[in-house]
Parts: structure tokens; C-alpha cells; sequence
């Protein structure tokens, strides 16, 4: 199979390469794929506008399957206005869905394992303080990597939908426990309550009264 990887250099491109080079396919990016992996990042002109050309393109090459940018929690359980970061995958999938006679795939994953304690820029691992919010769904990138080879390859991908899958969910306490684990006793972890839900909502009510939309990560995470 003849695979189109874009945003190969990605923290998602890059696993996808590796299985796919491993899967003994082929990664190219030239006419004659079968299939398109769609890994571009997570800002919104890069998902939607981004993403629709590269759709329209592969239409116009006559290639049905199309894994889009996706690996988030479920954003269908929401409605496009509710979540700043999942708005431009909503729009997306609408967009497409009246607009284009691919049927793309959307994957599922939870928080990519990797990402969590990654630097980037909103900042979910805090090195100065140390802490991390809670994520109970997580997916490895090597994960991802297998389930969206296997997603592309499998019987019926040209039909699309969704995909929902996990490599392991935690409770905060297991997840304190695990990190003690890991690090042989010489670290302890804590639980720290950081507040409610109504905390949370009123948090992020203030957010958007001060903070222009166009800089989401400062807050959305
Ligand atoms: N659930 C989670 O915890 C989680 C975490 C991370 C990401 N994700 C999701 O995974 C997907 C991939 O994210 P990622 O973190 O792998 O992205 P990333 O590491 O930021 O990689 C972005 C890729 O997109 C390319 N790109 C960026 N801007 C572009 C542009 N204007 N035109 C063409 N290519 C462009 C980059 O190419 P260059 O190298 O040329 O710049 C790079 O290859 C996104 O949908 C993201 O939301 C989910």
C-alpha cells in the first residue's frame, strides 16, 4: 500500500512513518496513493484550512481513504462553540461531510501518552510547579501509529467514521502510585484538589473575557 504522509515530521507523523515503513508500505508523496494520513498539528488554520486543500486534493486524485488529523477525545459528545480546541475539527467534519464524497476517518486516542509530559507550548506538564491536571484516557503515540495503520488498511476505511480507542485509562491515585513505582520510591507524588467542576467552568468563563480566542492555548488546556 502507498501511503501519503502529511506532517510527517510530526509527533504523530513520525511514529506513522515508522510503522508504516516497518509494515514494509510505502510512504510517498507523489500521484498514485492509496491512502492519505492527514497528521497536520493542532492549530486551527493548519486543521481546517489546511487539511480541506489537502482533502480536495486527494478528491481530485481519485484516493477514498483520508485519515484526518485527529487523536483527540471525543469531540462528538460536544457541539461546535463549546471547546475552543475542538471547534476546528467539528467544522471540519461538517465542512466535509456536505461538501466532499470522501467519507474520512477520526480517531479517538484520549491524550497521547507522550504529549503529557512533554515542553510545549500550553504547558500541561508544569516544570516550575511541578503538576499535572488529570487525564484519564491515554494512547502511546506508537499506539496511534498501529491502530491508524490498521484503521487505513482495514476492509471498508473508504466508508470512514469514527474510531475510538485507548492504551490504558488511570485514576489520579493510580496514577500518584505508578509514578512513585516508576521512580523506585525516591520521588513522592501527591494529589492536590484544585477545585470543582463550577471552579473549572468559572475559570474558563473568566479566560475568555480576557484572553482573545486567537490565543487559545493560553487557557483552553
Ligand atoms: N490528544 C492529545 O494529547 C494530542 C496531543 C498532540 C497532538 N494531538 C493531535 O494530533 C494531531 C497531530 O498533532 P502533532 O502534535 O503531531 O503536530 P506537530 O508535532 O505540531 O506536527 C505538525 C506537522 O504539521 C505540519 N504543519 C504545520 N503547519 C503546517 C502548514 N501550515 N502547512 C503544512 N504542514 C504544516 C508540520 O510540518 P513542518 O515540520 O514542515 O512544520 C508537522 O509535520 C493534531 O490533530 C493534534 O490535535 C493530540
Amino acid at each position: 500500500m502507498l501511503i501519503l504522509i502529511a506532517g510527517i515530521t510530526g509527533m504523530v507523523g513520525q511514529p506513522c512513518s515508522e510503522a508504516t515503513i516497518s509494515q514494509s508500505h510505502q510512504t510517498e508523496l507523489s500521484r498514485g496513493v492509496d491512502a492519505v494520513i492527514c497528521a497536520y498539528g493542532f492549530l486551527p488554520e493548519v486543521s481546517v484550512e489546511g487539511q480541506l486543500m489537502l482533502l480536495r486534493a486527494t478528491e481530485r486524485a481519485g484516493v477514498k481513504i483520508f485519515h484526518t488529523a485527529s487523536w483527540n477525545y471525543d469531540w462528538t459528545l460536544g457541539y461546535l462553540g463549546q471547546h475552543e480546541a475542538y471547534d476546528p475539527y467539528l467544522a471540519f467534519h461538517t465542512q466535509v461531510r456536505i461538501s466532499s464524497r470522501i467519507k474520512p476517518l477520526f480517531m479517538f486516542t484520549g491524550r497521547i501518552a507522550e504529549w503529557l509530559f512533554s515542553n510545549r507550548r500550553d504547558k500541561i506538564w508544569d516544570r516550575e510547579t511541578q503538576t499535572l491536571p488529570c487525564f484519564w484516557i491515554c494512547t502511546t503515540a506508537s499506539d496511534i501509529a498501529a491502530y491508524t495503520l490498521e484503521a487505513i488498511c482495514a476492509p471498508g476505511a473508504d466508508e470512514g467514521g469514527f474510531i475510538r480507542v485507548e492504551s490504558f485509562r488511570f485514576t489520579p491515585t493510580q496514577f500518584v502510585e505508578a509514578y512513585e513505582r516508576a521512580r523506585s520510591g525516591k520521588v513522592s507524588a501527591h494529589l492536590k484538589y484544585q477545585g470543582s467542576v463550577d471552579d473549572v467552568v468559572e475559570m474558563l468563563k473568566r479566560a475568555r473575557e480576557t484572553i482573545h480566542p486567537v490565543n487559545l492555548e493560553e487557557y483552553i488546556g
